[in-house]
């Protein structure tokens, strides 16, 4: 690797829309780059159908990590990553989101005196029962260069003490692909492949506090079946909630359609044709706002609050959620609110603009 390479570490299904305008945007600036995958996620459809559709460059190498325990797969993506930083030192690594992946690659970085970009900075549930939130604070406190997508992050970084000055407002990556695809999003074609009436109800489960648990499966389970009563809903499952949501008769309510997960396409096509998300996404959770759809949000906090403040987002719980459904539909999209700041399909471009001027 050229030492004055960006060295950018990906590996699961949201790392792939944010890393895409950033990466592109070093080749207008000429920065030489390299991709590593680490494997995190790597079933075609979490993984390699986002390279195909939104055009990203072959990775330079595959860690190839794969699944397993929280320490297993931190400790995989640091010992393959140490040896190529090492060998190879690249002048910034840059690091995506709330994943495992982002945290291993910063921590080896951070302890190689390599500078640390992390992509979706100082974003806070302010729940660490979740491993995210967890990754954030670890990924934001060894960074040196921070890239909010939102106001709210700044405050949350200066309040953990910061510095401020290497914090930027940059606006959201996930967006700019969001926005560079918007021709490309099929409704009508997405709703014919999947046989779906005019109103549907679009669906995203994958979050360990609704999945992992057997008997709470079971209540969510019933939850979706109430939301099914009402409109077709499509579930493209998460393999992470599998088995427990069919163990729990996801699959016995007809009007419950549960499919793979879908290409970038064909999801986001879904998601902007749905009268109503339901979802435990953070990724969806801004995407619904950018499209004007409503979502409804299973969890009991979200570190975006943006998505409710300036978009069409609520929390809900799995008791809350029918009802919520209901009312949603009564009462149809509303008029559009303000765009979250810089969310206008640039922030890979400021990004780049600023990484290169460090270099
Ligand atoms: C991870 C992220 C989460 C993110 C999500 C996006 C962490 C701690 N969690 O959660 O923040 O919202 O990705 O999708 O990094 N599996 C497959 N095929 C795959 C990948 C995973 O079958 O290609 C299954 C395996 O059974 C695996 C399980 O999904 O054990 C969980 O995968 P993992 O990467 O550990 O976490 P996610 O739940 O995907
Ligand atoms: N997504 C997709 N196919 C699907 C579900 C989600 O392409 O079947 C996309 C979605 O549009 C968003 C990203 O995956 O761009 C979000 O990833 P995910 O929900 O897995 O992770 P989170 O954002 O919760 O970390």
């Amino acid at each position: 690797m050229p030492a004055d390479a960006v060295l950018h570490v990906a590996g699961a299904r949201p790392n792939f829309p944010k890393a895409a305008p950033v990466i592109r945007a070093l080749d207008r600036h000429g920065v030489r780059q390299r991709l590593v995958h680490t494997g995190q996620h790597y079933d075609d459809r979490m993984s390699e159908v986002f390279f195909r559709q939104l055009r990203l460059p072959e990775p330079d190498l595959n860690l190839g990590v794969g699944s397993g325990s929280h320490a297993s797969q931190t400790a995989a993506v640091m010992t393959g990553l140490e040896e190529l930083m090492v060998a190879d030192r690249p002048a910034l690594t840059v690091v995506y989101g709330d994943v495992n992946s982002a945290l291993a690659a910063a921590l080896v970085a951070a302890k190689l005196g390599i500078p640390v970009a992390h992509v979706e900075a100082g974003l806070r549930s302010f729940d660490r029962s979740m491993p995210e939130e967890i990754n954030r604070v670890v990924v934001d406190h060894v960074s040196d260069l921070l890239f909010a997508t939102s106001p709210d992050a700044l405050a949350h970084l200066e309040t953990e003490g910061i510095a401020t000055e290497k914090v930027h407002l940059v606006g959201n990556p996930m967006i700019d692909t969001l926005l560079a695809n918007l021709d490309r999003f099929d409704v009508a074609g997405i709703r014919a492949a999947l046989a779906l009436p005019e109103r549907y109800v679009v669906a995203t489960l994958h979050r360990p506090g609704n999945v992992d648990d057997a008997a709470d499966a079971v209540d969510l389970v019933k939850a979706m079946h109430s939301v099914a009563d009402h409109l077709p809903v499509v579930l493209p499952l998460h393999p992470r909630g599998r088995r427990h949501l069919e163990n729990a008769g996801l699959l016995s309510h007809r009007a419950m359609r549960v499919i793979e997960p879908l290409g970038y396409l064909e999801f986001v096509s879904l998601v902007r044709g749905a009268a109503v998300v339901v979802t435990d996404s953070g990724g969806v959770q801004e995407e619904t706002t950018m499209l004007g759809v409503p979502c409804l949000t299973l969890r009991p906090n979200t570190e975006r609050p943006i998505t409710i403040t300036h978009g069409t987002n609520r929390l809900v719980t799995r008791s809350t959620l029918a009802e919520a459904v209901a009312s949603t539909l009564a009462t149809g999209r509303l008029a559009a609110r303000a765009t979250p700041p810089l969310w206008d399909g640039a922030a890979g471009e400021r990004i780049a603009r600023i990484i290169a001027a460090t270099l």
